[in-house]
């Protein structure tokens, strides 16, 4: 025995679901762009192949050289020759000094950290065990 008045509702909510469902396939890609989950991986911070050359001696010269040269090394550290460079890599501070961690003084001296992209560039590098290439 059939009731007239189920089928058209059933129709109706199917309807509804099918569109609910529509709605939340749309916003549901809405947020999967690489940048917003992935903020410093690979589509933001390409951090292989990098060389002292290349990527790390022209960010000391921006950020460390004014301050760190051999005529007048602050704090007796020189950032702008690899050899000086080595030295503080070697005894650890460069890598405590501009990750600001404990037991060096905080580098860039006065000023903003370095961008996490050129952090994390110079940690490949550093993990490379620091060559001179
Ligand atoms: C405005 C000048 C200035 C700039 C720019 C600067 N430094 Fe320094 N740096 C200093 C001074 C001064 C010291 C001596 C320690 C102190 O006074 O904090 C020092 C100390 C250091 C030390 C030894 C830290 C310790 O506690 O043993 C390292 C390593 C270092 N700097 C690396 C860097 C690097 C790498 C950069 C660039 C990212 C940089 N510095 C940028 C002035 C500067």
């Amino acid at each position: 025995m059939e009731r007239p008045t189920i089928k058209p509702v059933i129709n109706l909510l199917t309807r509804l679901a099918g569109f609910a469902l529509l709605a939340v396939m749309v916003t549901s890609c809405y947020y999967d762009s690489e940048d917003y989950l992935y903020p410093q991986l690979p589509g933001g911070c390409d951090t292989t192949g990098v060389t002292y050359s290349g990527v790390v001696s022209p960010i000391l010269a921006s950020n460390c050289n004014s301050c760190h040269s051999p005529a007048s090394p602050s704090g007796n550290v020189i950032t702008s020759t690899y050899e000086g460079l080595k030295t503080a890599v070697d005894n650890g501070s460069f890598r405590k000094a501009i990750n600001h961690e404990a037991g060096a003084s905080p580098m860039p001296k006065n000023g903003n950290k370095l961008p996490v992209c050129d952090l994390n560039k110079i940690d490949a590098w550093l993990n490379q065990g620091a060559p001179q290439n």
